[in-house]
């Protein structure tokens, strides 16, 4: 209100002016740019998109079911659907599949939730790199930018787009017909003209990256007319605005600015809004709800995630000449193909809320729209958060709210001390105390007294996380399937427990003998 008025105003003073003129014909052309960019996010012109990446770790359909409303409620109005290895592909990608994929079946009752809540999917295909769950497989490693690395395609090998990347979008589209969107990734390519085909054709890797973009973003303009492929930003952001104009892609795609640390604006080149402003029609920015600060992570860190979330609206607030399309908040599983799990879904269904209400709320405090975090997540009415999260930035007392994900969330609370108890003992044990160091260990030469008490505690510690493994075993169930529930299982609770025995075996070793060998020992 405000500003038209300060408009009317500059017009009654310019209005003999020609410059006026062709300010305000510029003016009534764009008339969006009259709304800033945190209230078009407010209202929903600009998409909030939820990222749910489902690489090697399905949930199941139910706990979709649920947490589509859910993310509904709290201002999600689209989804960006990251399948990779858990899309049904048939044909000669069948094997890039993971045996335990999704069904056909099973994706379409997921777009009937997404409908049913009124949220627009995007689905994302890698085009270029993180390929590894198709590169991988022996009957595509010829595709391969180098022999030894799983990750991109080699773009200068005409059969990669011919053969694998159509049929990639194809399949993907097949079950998407009515997206209006399509990501094709093309972030982190990390080796671009590294094969002897692409050495051989002289090009720098920008252009050879180019090439390869602007064949697929034309392909999926041609063959699926009124889609807009997007693409991560990454590869593009340090280069000249020349080069950038230059390449063809501002009339073919719109970018995605992901930053997922506390310092979004440190990390991009000042000049990138001008430049991208100038290419794009439209640019989409990415925060992060999980899977950013630790690839082995247990729960998301609430002040760094909504400090990243926080520091994205400031910069949609104080950028200029840039259309924002939409607002992703990703939510990685893995760091790539290979990566074990990160913050599981469940776990992290309070910094998804949170995140989520504060974007959708742009222009309210933190602290009002913690007071809905807490109503959206059933806290008890005693529940206090501390606003700051600088104390706890996990939070772990939420586990007494109720929401989907909570008993899940307690658990990995639970795990949390057991992890630190197990870690603190055996550092102790082999490292900090005298006794028990591998040097002991290895010379068969310890006092029994001093070591008989890692016995005893090592065996209860065995007992206790035999019990939390089996009863985390089941509440994981109501959410995963069994691999993924082996999977974290395995790599999070199995390691503690043979470290707590191989402690016992030193001191069952050391203890068996009641008279030692003069030093010095050899
Ligand atoms: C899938 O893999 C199996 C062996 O693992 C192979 O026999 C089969 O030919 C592959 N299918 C395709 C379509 O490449
Ligand atoms: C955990 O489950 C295993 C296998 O079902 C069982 O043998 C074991 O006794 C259980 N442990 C505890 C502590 O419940
Ligand atoms: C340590 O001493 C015990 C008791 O004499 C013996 O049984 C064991 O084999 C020895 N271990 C090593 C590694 O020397
Ligand atoms: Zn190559």
């Amino acid at each position: 209100m405000l500003r038209r008025r300060r408009v009317v105003l500059c017009g009654v003073l310019l209005s003999l002016t020609v410059t006026f003129f062709v300010f305000q014909v510029q003016w009534t052309r764009k008339p969006a740019a009259e709304k800033a960019a945190v209230e078009r996010l407010q209202d929903g012109e600009t998409l909030r998109v939820v990222h749910l990446d489902l690489k090697g770790a399905p949930p199941k359909m139910r706990v979709l079911k649920t947490l589509i409303p859910l993310i509904a409620a709290a201002g999600a109005n689209a989804l960006l659907l990251e399948y990779e290895d858990m899309f049904p592909f048939v044909g000669m990608l069948q094997n890039a599949s993971a045996r335990n994929a999704y069904s056909r079946e099973e994706i379409h009752q997921l777009l009937v939730y997404a409908r049913k809540s009124g949220l627009e999917v995007i689905p994302l295909v890698q085009t270029f790199g993180h390929l590894e769950y198709i590169l991988k497989l022996p009957e595509f490693r010829h595709f391969r930018e180098l022999s030894g690395f799983p990750q991109e395609i080699c773009p200068s090998n005409p059969d990669v787009f011919r053969v694998l990347v159509q049929e990639l979008i194809e399949q993907v589209m097949s079950l998407h017909p009515t997206a209006k969107w399509l990501h094709i990734g093309c972030d982190e390519v990390f080796h671009l003209a590294a094969c002897t085909r692409c050495t051989s054709r002289y090009m720098e890797g920008r252009l050879l990256f180019t090439e390869h973009v602007v064949r697929v973003a034309r392909f999926v303009r041609d063959r699926f007319p009124g889609i807009t492929p997007l693409m991560w930003d990454d590869m593009l952001r340090h280069w000249l605005p020349v080069d950038l104009a230059d390449s063809g892609l501002g009339e073919l795609v719109e970018p995605m600015v992901w930053v997922y640390s506390e310092d979004v604006a440190r990390q991009l080149p000042h000049y990138m809004w001008y430049m991208y402003g100038r290419v794009f029609s439209h640019v989409w920015v990415a925060s992060a709800y999980k899977g950013a600060y630790g690839e082995t992570a247990l729960a998301p860190d609430l002040r760094r995630h909504s400090e990243n979330n926080l520091a994205w609206l400031r910069i949609m607030r104080s950028t200029k000449g840039v259309q924002f399309r939409g607002m992703v908040l990703t939510g990685w599983a893995r760091y790539d193909h290979f990566a074990v799990l990160c913050e599981l879904l469940p776990v992290s269904v309070p910094s998804l809320l949170l995140n989520l209400l504060l974007v959708s709320h742009p222009l309210s405090s933190k602290s009002q729209v913690i007071v809905q975090w807490t109503q959206a997540l059933s806290c008890p009415p005693a529940f206090t958060p501390n606003a700051l999260f600088d104390s706890d930035p996990f939070q772990w007392h939420l586990g007494a709210c109720t929401f989907l994900g909570s008993n899940l969330f307690s658990a990995v609370a639970n795990y949390v001390t057991l992890q630190a108890r197990v870690d603190s003992l055996y550092t102790d044990m082999t490292q900090r105390h005298g006794w028990l160091t591998m040097y002991n260990v290895r010379h068969n030469f310890s006092s029994p007294w001093r070591v008989l008490d890692a016995l005893t505690n090592g065996q209860r510690l065995v007992r206790e996380l035999d019990a939390f493994r089996n009863s985390t075993a089941l509440i994981m169930l109501q959410y995963f399937d069994r691999f993924t529930v082996d999977e974290w299982l395995e790599q999070k609770v199995d390691y503690l427990t043979e470290k707590m025995v191989s402690l016992q075996r030193y001191v069952q070793t050391l203890i068996a003998r009641d008279t030692w060998q003069r030093r010095p020992i050899s």
